[in-house]
């Protein structure tokens, strides 16, 4: 059985997640880390919730109460910096949906990994959708000349461009075809807008447009399960979802 702690489980993200979370078979979520809501439980913030789980102020006090096996993290980047360090010391998964890292954070992952020999995810996208759009964008680079990558959020999204629009990206460039070295990211932040991430292939009087639409952050749950009962079986970063399903 699974013991699950999520780090910044009173977010938008995080709550939707746990929610999705507490009806899956082999896993348990034992703990939620928040700063604001130490000391409550997720009950008071969802009060549909029939179970109870405790809300600690850090990690390291929900590991001393809770002792989990895993931890999914949905906050800010330098909290799940030391959420990954901390979990890779003490051999606990590391799950992180969090956002914005730099490439010598994603090093920094990879080589703890290595180390300690022990199974950690970090996946910009945990929608399931995104599957299918990295399938089609595999069939539409291998004939298509121009591509774009753009992302649409609501202006609350601080991050420019998103995660997902930079992993497309770099995914994009493995392809021979684009006689351009960088691939264009466009993104738009809109007071009321839903998540919306796009790829555009262009060729010779035609378009084809790839777009995947989030109109409700359970979407992100399924993933995030799967890794969770998956990650086990691997000794190094795993950074792209299909590995995990
Ligand atoms: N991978 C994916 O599929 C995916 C999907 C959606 C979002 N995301 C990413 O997930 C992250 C969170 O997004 P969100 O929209 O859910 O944000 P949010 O609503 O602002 O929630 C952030 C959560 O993190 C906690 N937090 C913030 N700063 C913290 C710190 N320094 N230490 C510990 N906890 C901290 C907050 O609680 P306290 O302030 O009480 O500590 C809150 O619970 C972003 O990076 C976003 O891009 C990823």
């Amino acid at each position: 059985m699974h013991r699950v702690v999520v780090a910044g489980g009173t977010g938008r993200t995080g709550k939707a997640v746990v929610q999705y979370l507490i009806g899956c078979a082999g896993l348990e979520v034992v703990g939620i880390v928040s700063r604001q809501n130490a000391g409550r439980y997720l009950s008071s913030l969802l009060p549909d919730l029939d179970v109870e789980i405790p809300i600690f102020g850090t990690l390291e006090q929900a590991y001393a109460a809770v002792l989990p096996t895993d931890v999914v993290d949905f906050t800010v980047p330098e909290a799940a910096v030391n959420h990954f360090t901390f979990c890779i010391e003490k051999r606990i998964h590391p799950i992180i949906g969090t956002t914005g890292l730099s490439s010598k954070d994603q090093q920094l992952f990879a080589d703890l990994c290595r180390e300690h020999k022990l199974g950690g995810a970090l996946i910009p996208n945990f929608a399931l959708g995104m599957i299918v759009v990295k399938k089609a964008l595999a069939a539409a680079a291998e004939l298509f000349a121009y591509a774009a990558v753009i992302d649409y959020y609501s202006d609350q999204k601080k991050e420019v461009p998103s995660g997902t629009s930079k992993q497309l990206a770099a995914e994009l460039k493995k392809y021979k075809n684009y006689s351009h070295e960088s691939i264009p990211v466009y993104s738009f932040r809109i007071p009321g807008q839903t998540v919306s991430q796009q790829l555009k292939f262009g060729g010779m009087g035609e378009t084809i447009t790839i777009s995947h639409d989030v109109s409700d952050r359970v979407c992100f749950g399924p993933g995030v399960y799967k890794a969770v009962v998956n990650i086990g079986r691997y000794e190094h970063l795993v950074t792209d979802l299909g590995f995990l399903l």
